[in-house]
């Protein structure tokens, strides 16, 4: 790619502010310029001295539609105040070959996965930045355009109506593209049927920990649930809801961390892991056994067993007598279950 200084435009060049009388001008001087192709064309369509650049109204004479993918939505989106060639790169010869079959021109989906977002690290440094420490970046998993669609309103690749955080399109068709189970989850739970929360309420996708507070000492449930409206605003409260045999333990055993009990992984030491719960409700001890008996795998531990193990035998030390792989008569675990959960 060239430098970011030689693709400055000059003052009221903005491309898409005279996209549409450009247009039309190109319209009309196609043939022409088509005629001219062979030669000269570079001298009219040089900027700074830089050959082989042609501006986006050349680019939307044949990017509207009807012989090439339609763009024009480009003039809402958030780079509407930069050239196509910006960062496709100069775009003369692809004109000069008619386009054809998208030949000569940077494609930046093309470029291998480490190198897919240096393009935006041009302007986006920090994003970028924050980002190459995300499991997205260090497992391959999602690279900026597969998130966004830096020529479309809203700048995501799913259409978004709205801030992104009061938006579940995001939810459902982008992160549910690739995290099926958790968002099959999560569209049952209250926060996404009543709207209050979305993926992006507690993952940031520019953060290392992709958490946008830390979940481990409840921050991440508290900075919603810790206010006087929703009740967890004290450590009595909590608590209260936790029950007295779970006091807040700031040393970290999770027994009154809101995730242990409302986001249990869903899965055992021998069965693969299927991720953490999503629908936030507690998994009753009862209920383990049902799907157990009915043949679901991997079996879904309880809210009481866990991931941490707090309830399940086979753990050494653990206190109430429950094997979520072999499960026994749990009826006092289950009414233990019972006498929680009380809201403050
Ligand atoms: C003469 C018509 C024409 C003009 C002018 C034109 N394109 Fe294209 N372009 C095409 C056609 C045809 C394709 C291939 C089919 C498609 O993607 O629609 C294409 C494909 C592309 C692709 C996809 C490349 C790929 O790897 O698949 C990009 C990116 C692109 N054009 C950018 C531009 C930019 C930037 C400009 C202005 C500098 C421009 N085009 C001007 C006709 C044109
Ligand atoms: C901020 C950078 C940026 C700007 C400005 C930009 N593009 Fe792109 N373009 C991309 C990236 C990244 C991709 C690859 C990912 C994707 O398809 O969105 C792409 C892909 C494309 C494609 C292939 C899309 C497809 O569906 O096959 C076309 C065609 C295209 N751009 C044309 C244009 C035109 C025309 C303009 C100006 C009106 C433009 N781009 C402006 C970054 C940009
Ligand atoms: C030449 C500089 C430049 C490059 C390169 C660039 N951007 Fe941007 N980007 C901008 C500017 C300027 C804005 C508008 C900022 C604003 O409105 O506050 C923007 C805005 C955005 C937004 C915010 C959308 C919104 O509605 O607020 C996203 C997302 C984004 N860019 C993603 C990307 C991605 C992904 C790439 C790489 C494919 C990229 N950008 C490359 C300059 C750039
Ligand atoms: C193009 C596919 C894709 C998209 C889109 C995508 N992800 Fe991911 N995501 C992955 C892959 C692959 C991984 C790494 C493997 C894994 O843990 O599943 C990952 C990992 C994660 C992780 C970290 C898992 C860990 O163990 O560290 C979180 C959290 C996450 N994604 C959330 C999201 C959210 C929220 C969205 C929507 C804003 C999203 N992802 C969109 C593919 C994607
Ligand atoms: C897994 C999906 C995903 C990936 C990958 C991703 N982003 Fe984002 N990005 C988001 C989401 C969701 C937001 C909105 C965050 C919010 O508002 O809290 C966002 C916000 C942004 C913003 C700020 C937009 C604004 O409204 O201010 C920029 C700029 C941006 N991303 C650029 C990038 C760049 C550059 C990359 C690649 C290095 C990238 N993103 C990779 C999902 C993603
Ligand atoms: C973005 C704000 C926000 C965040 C972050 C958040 N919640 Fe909520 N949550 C709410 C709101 C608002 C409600 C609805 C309360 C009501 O209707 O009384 C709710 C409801 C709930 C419910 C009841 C839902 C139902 O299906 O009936 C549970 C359980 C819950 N949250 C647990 C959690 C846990 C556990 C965390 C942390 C992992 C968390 N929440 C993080 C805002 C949030
Ligand atoms: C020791 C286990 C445990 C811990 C720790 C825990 N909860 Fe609960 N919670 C329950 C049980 C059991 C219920 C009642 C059954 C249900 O709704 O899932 C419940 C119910 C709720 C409800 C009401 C759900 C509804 O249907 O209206 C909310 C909201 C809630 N918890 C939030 C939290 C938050 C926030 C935290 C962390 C501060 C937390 N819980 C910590 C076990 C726990
Ligand atoms: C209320 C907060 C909250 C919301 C909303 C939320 N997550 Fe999570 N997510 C978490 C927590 C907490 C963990 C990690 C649990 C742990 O490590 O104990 C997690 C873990 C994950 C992981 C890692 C694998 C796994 O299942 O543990 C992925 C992927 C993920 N979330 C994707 C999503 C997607 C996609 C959405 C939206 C459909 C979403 N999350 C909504 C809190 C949330």
């Amino acid at each position: 790619m060239v430098s970011l200084f030689c693709r400055k435009r000059g003052k009221g060049g903005s491309a898409h502010s005279r996209a549409g009388t450009r247009i039309w001008v190109f319209i009309v001087m196609a043939p022409v310029l088509m005629l001219l192709a062979g030669g000269g064309v570079d001298g009219c369509f040089s900027r700074n001295g830089q050959v082989g650049y042609v501006g986006t109204s050349t680019c939307m004479g044949c990017h509207d539609g009807r012989s090439a993918t339609d763009m024009r939505h480009f003039v809402e989106g958030p780079h509407n105040r930069i050239s196509c060639e910006t960062c496709h790169g100069p775009g003369y010869q692809h004109v000069r070959a008619g386009g054809r079959g998208g030949i000569l021109i940077d494609n930046p989906a093309k470029l291998p996965f480490a190198q897919s977002a240096n393009l935006c690290s041009q302007c986006h440094g920090s994003y970028v930045e924050n980002y190459r420490k995300t499991t997205h970046a260090t497992a391959e998993g999602a690279s900026c355009h597969d998130c966004h669609d830096t020529h479309r309103k809203g700048g995501f690749r799913v259409e978004t109506s709205g801030p992104p955080h009061a938006d579940m399109n995001i939810a459902k068709n982008l992160c549910g593209q690739c995290h099926a189970s958790q968002t099959e989850q999560f569209l049952t739970s209250g926060h996404a049927q009543i709207g209050v929360a979305t993926c992006i309420s507690c993952h940031d996708m520019h953060q290392e920990t992709m958490f946008t507070a830390n979940p481990v000492d409840n921050s991440l449930c508290l900075q919603c649930h810790g206010s006087s409206f929703l009740g967890f605003n004290s450590q009595a409260n909590i608590d209260f809801h936790t029950g007295d045999f779970h006091p807040v333990d700031p040393a970290g055993s999770g027994a009154s961390r809101c995730i242990t009990c409302h986001m249990p992984a869903l899965a055992q030491a021998d069965q693969p892991f299927a991720g953490f719960d999503h629908s936030m409700m507690t998994i009753p001890p009862a209920l383990t056994n049902e799907l157990m008996a009915s043949g679901v795998i991997p079996v879904p531990p309880n809210s009481c067993a866990g991931i941490a193990g707090c309830h399940d035998s086979n753990v050494p030390g653990s206190g109430l007598p429950f094997d979520v792989n072999n499960p026994v008569d749990n009826s006092f675990l289950q009414e233990v279950y019972e006498a929680i959960g009380e809201l403050p």
